[in-house]
């Protein structure tokens, strides 16, 4: 099987999919308060489109691809969807980012469709809060969400919390024991700066503080990037529970050597980092179903990867558009 590999010499095996660019949710710190404009149905790709770029990326040597969002649940039919790519590619590994608000109805599908990990979004365990950081959501649904994953067997549930200083930084040993009475893996996330109207410099935690704030602080030790992948977190073992947690220092301790990934947006276009506003549109060519040429462009944008963050043009970045 072919690999693809950046300008760096960096294998790249793991594609993040964006299905949709809506959401339910409107999370403070991902959308404007005004919401963000959709694309319309014209606009975005196809199951047939996206199954197609699939088996391109699949034959580059792609091993895992993750859907996510906006909301990638919001979009109609891709458990359908999941479950038909599972039948062509058995081996691939697949994964979901949601925020569990509607996995109530579709868990046992996505279980069906052997379903690798699912990452959900939750970063309070307060109601209020919850319903004050989505702006819309109701905590309920989620812990439904979660209790319907587990229920239908679906192994490998991680927790991400984005800590926001004065919001929920006071919440960790709660969401700690919750993640270890559910049996998920809680992961505590940097607040990232990708919308300058948005990002407040007071509210960011540094990763190094999340760790030294854990309950327990001396027995947390470094577990190497266990977890199932080698992407942001790092993982931590605290000797006397044996509690797990990660920490996803994206932006002070940023993992940019390893990184193996690309992203797709909903409306077909890849991004070969996240900070990176620079975009190579596909559509037309999946559209025109014309395999060699989409590999063509596929390795040569892989091979513009940039080597860090720190080296792109960091613009006004809609987390809702590319999925995180
Ligand atoms: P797995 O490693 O497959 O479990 O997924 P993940 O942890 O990378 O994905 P998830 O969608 O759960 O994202 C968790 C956090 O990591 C989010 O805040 C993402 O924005 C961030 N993240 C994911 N991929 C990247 C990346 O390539 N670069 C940076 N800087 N952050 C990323
Ligand atoms: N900083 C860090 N993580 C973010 N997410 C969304 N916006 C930000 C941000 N500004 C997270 C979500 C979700 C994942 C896809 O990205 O909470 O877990
Ligand atoms: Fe919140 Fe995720 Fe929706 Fe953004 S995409 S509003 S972070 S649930």
């Amino acid at each position: 099987m072919k690999e693809l590999r950046d300008g760096y010499g960096r294998r790249l095996n793991y594609l993040r999919i964006s299905v949709t660019d809506r959401c339910n949710y409107r999370c403070l710190y991902c959308m404007p308060s005004e919401g963000v404009k959709c694309l319309s149905h014209a606009e975005i790709l196809r199951y047939e489109d996206i199954k197609f770029l699939c088996r391109v990326f699949r034959g580059l040597g792609v091993e895992k691809f993750r859907f996510t969002g906006g909301e990638p649940l919001v979009r109609r039919g891709l458990v359908s969807f999941m479950k038909e790519l599972r039948e062509e590619m058995p081996d691939v590994k697949m994964a979901m980012t949601t925020n569990a608000s509607l996995l109530g109805s579709c868990a046992r599908e996505l279980a069906e469709a052997r379903i690798d990990s699912l990452n959900v979004s939750l970063d309070t365990l307060d109601a209020e809060k919850f319903a004050k950081v989505t702006r819309v959501g109701s905590i309920d649904a989620v812990f439904e969400g979660i209790s319907a994953a587990k229920a239908a067997g679906i192994k490998n549930i991680k927790l991400n919390a984005v800590l926001i200083r004065g919001f929920n930084d006071g919440e960790v040993p709660a969401l700690l024991s919750f993640a270890r009475r559910e049996g998920l893996l809680l992961r505590l996330i940097e607040f990232m700066p990708l919308q300058e109207s948005i990002w407040k410099k007071d509210a960011f935690i540094v990763g190094r503080d999340l760790l030294a704030a854990l309950p327990e602080g001396a027995a947390w030790e470094k577990s190497g990037r266990c977890g199932g992948s080698d992407g942001p977190a790092e993982y931590y073992v605290n000797r006397k529970t044996g509690d797990k947690i990660g920490i996803i220092a994206a932006v002070s301790n940023h993992f940019c050597k390893s990184c193996n990934r690309l992203r797709v947006s909903a409306e077909g276009k890849l991004r070969t980092c996240l900070f990176n506003p620079q975009e190579t549109p596909l559509k037309e060519v999946i559209r025109r179903r014309d395999e060699r040429l989409l590999r063509e462009v596929i390795v040569a944008a892989a091979a513009e990867k940039p080597r860090c963050w720190d080296v792109v043009n960091n613009g006004d970045i809609k987390m809702s558009g590319i999925g995180g």
